[in-house]
């Protein structure tokens, strides 16, 4: 099994070595062959996504991320900078199905910010549309008007296929869940959204033991905090899913805690944390490691078919963390705060135990 493994940038180093280690720890037949990305891909081949990178992970089984991007960065011009590699590999390996599940671990219902009876038990598993919408939406760009006045534009769209095909992968899951697809849209607005209200009507005929229901953006924003539980499993857009991943992040306790992964229409993958580089702690060894180690779980789980390890890895970290061990996010008053490589050595000790 061939796993590229894209360190990236900020914490990403940090984050990524500890999960390479718990994978390593399982004694599985895993070739890891390291490339750089985002800043790392512009700093050793002018490119954050090089042609190098870009073959290594196209023959690879699955892919294990870190974080890309830099504030160092934020001048070079827009196709050079890291967030144009991590979108450009999104589209070049036709990752369009993004799964980002937002699970509560008992230990740390109180290091939300959310009051410990709203989120216990928590567990939402949000499908994000990855290859469309407004990222990649033609046209695009900064133009000048005839006034001499600048002008952006960013395109909103989707076809009806792109929506079927995630459509489609919320109602599979669903079927191994709750049973409850809620699809989020803007469709009192926005027509694009308003087409993907249509499809999934359209395809919920095919899951009638699925129970599909609506709800704006603005709204999912707002029951997302103030009855999160209410969700099973949540289906949107590009631009709606990741603004919506990072709000669930928080019902967890922190971003730091949230996986992710990313499908094309085989169950190749691309696994990474939903949270990004954090330029400003990296290379402090305190990051939060366990959305990257549970991110390798998933691959385990959708690329590998290998349930007993992925079960294996997530046993590990509830073990760590019921022994009490927390990185700086979620410390809490009596409980033991330990460094990144810390806690991934006692997830790693948890495996083994
Ligand atoms: C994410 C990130 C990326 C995105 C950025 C880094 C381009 O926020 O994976 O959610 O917007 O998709
Ligand atoms: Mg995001």
């Amino acid at each position: 099994m061939k796993i590229a493994v894209l360190p990236g940038d900020g914490i990403g180093p940090e984050i990524v070595a500890q999960a390479v280690n718990v994978l390593t720890g399982l004694n599985l037949n895993l070739e890891m062959t390291e490339a750089p990305i985002g800043g790392a891909g512009y700093e050793a081949a002018g490119d954050p996504l090089p042609d190098a990178t870009l073959k290594l992970a196209k023959e690879a089984d699955a892919v294990l991320l870190g974080a890309v991007g830099d504030w160092k960065y934020d001048k070079l011009e827009r196709h050079l900078r890291p967030e144009r590699g991590l979108l450009r590999i999104r589209k070049e390996l036709n990752l369009f199905a993004n799964l980002r599940p937002a699970l509560l671990y008992p230990e740390l219902a109180s290091a939300s910010t959310l009051k410990p009876e709203v989120v216990s038990g928590l567990d939402i598993m949000i499908v994000r549309e990855l290859t469309g919408d407004i990222y990649f939406g033609q046209p695009r760009g900064i133009s000048t008007l005839e006034n001499g006045e600048r002008e952006g534009i960013n395109t909103m769209r989707y076809s009806e296929s792109e929506i079927k095909r995630i459509g489609r992968v919320a109602f599979e899951i669903a079927m191994k869940r709750n049973k409850k697809v809620c699809s989020v849209d803007k469709a009192n607005v926005l027509e694009t959204t308003e087409l993907w209200r249509q499809v999934m009507i359209e395809l919920s005929k095919e899951y009638p033991e699925v129970e599909l229901s609506h709800m704006y953006v603005d709204n999912a924003a707002m029951q997302l905090i103030r009855a999160p539980k209410q969700f099973d499993v949540m289906v949107t857009g590009n631009i709606f899913g990741d603004i919506l991943s990072d709000e669930a992040s928080m019902l967890t306790g922190s971003i730091g805690m949230l996986p992710s992964a990313s499908l094309d229409a085989n169950n190749k993958g691309m696994y990474e944390p939903s949270h990004g580089s954090a330029p400003d702690i990296a290379g402090k060894n305190i990051a939060n490691p366990l959305a990257t180690i549970l991110s390798a779980a998933m691959m385990l789980r959708y690329t590998f078919n290998d349930e007993a390890n992925a079960t294996r890895i997530e046993s590990a970290v509830k073990k760590a963390l019921a022994d009490g061990y927390r990185t700086a996010d979620i410390y809490t008053e009596g409980t033991k705060k330990v460094t990144c490589s810390e806690m991934g050595e006692a997830v790693l000790s948890a495996l083994k135990s």
